[in-house]
């Protein structure tokens, strides 16, 4: 049974101190790891370290959302994956759909981002989605096709093997909106088959394929007993402590120590 991740993507929010505080209780509940359940917060660029100390000896891990394409260089203004090791960081969240639809990142720039990440020693938390208007030009399959090869192209069995796939429907994200558990479950079967003919059908079954978009409370535990729903990735609901604990509850939960 593939174990289930809950990420916190926490976007450019909290100060240190508050990053620092909300780090510091999630690492208090989940102060051992839990064999059924991954829990990592994803914090801004600034706040990688103290966050790291905060969590340092808990369940929790640590990732990154965004990282360089290139090599250490002269790269004014970018953040190296190695860097991102370097503090801490296990997980980079890679082609997330804002990084698209805000910079413009194309699904090659993902497959390079993926492959230099994948090459410095992180695991790669990889989005995928499509926007309200290709859902209802019947184009999410296709979509999702074309995302999938274009952002793994040139990434072998070995490389997806530390690869997580985030199913984030872009109307779904920020808006209160959420797929319901049977357009989550369609599409993340869609994935997982895509996944099988790309690479083989066992790295397809052992593959995590985690929701986002609106993940709370209130809909967690739904979404994640559907049998293609391996967790979620959560930004809204990430940045309470409040908010945030019942998802990861509701994850241990369906997979009980
Ligand atoms: P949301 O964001 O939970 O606020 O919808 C999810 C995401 O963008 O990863």
């Amino acid at each position: 049974m593939r174990r289930l991740f809950v990420a916190g993507n926490w976007k450019m929010n909290t100060l240190r101190e508050s990053g620092v505080a909300l780090a510091t209780g999630l690492a208090k509940e989940c102060h051992k790891s839990h064999p059924g359940v991954q829990v990592a917060v994803c914090p801004p660029f600034p706040f990688l370290l103290p966050v790291a100390a905060a969590i340092a000896g808990s369940g929790v891990e640590l990732g990154a959302q965004n990282c360089s394409p290139e090599k250490p260089g002269a790269f004014t203004g970018e953040v190296a994956s190695g860097m991102l090791l370097d503090v801490g960081c296990q997980w980079v969240i890679l082609g997330h759909s804002e990084r698209r639809a805000l910079y413009g990142e194309t699904d090659a720039l993902v497959a390079q981002k993926t492959a230099t990440a994948l090459a410095a020693g992180l695991s790669v938390i990889l989005c995928v989605g499509e926007t309200l208007a290709e859902r209802q030009a019947n184009q999410t399959d296709a979509v999702l096709d074309r995302q999938m090869a274009g952002s793994l192209a040139g990434i072998d069995a070995a490389g997806l093997a530390r690869i997580v796939i985030a199913y984030e429907p872009v109307w779904a994200i920020g808006t209160g909106l959420t797929a319901t558990t049977e357009q989550a479950e369609s599409a993340h079967s869609h994935l997982r088959k895509w996944l099988a003919s790309r690479y083989n059908a066992g790295l397809a079954d052992a593959t995590r394929i985690l929701y986002g978009g609106s993940v709370k409370a209130q809909n967690a535990k739904s979404l994640m007993e559907q049998p293609n729903v391996d967790g979620a990735l959560v930004g809204g609901a990430s940045l309470k402590l409040d908010d945030f604990l019942p998802i990861v509850r509701a994850a241990q939960e369906l997979r009980p120590a």
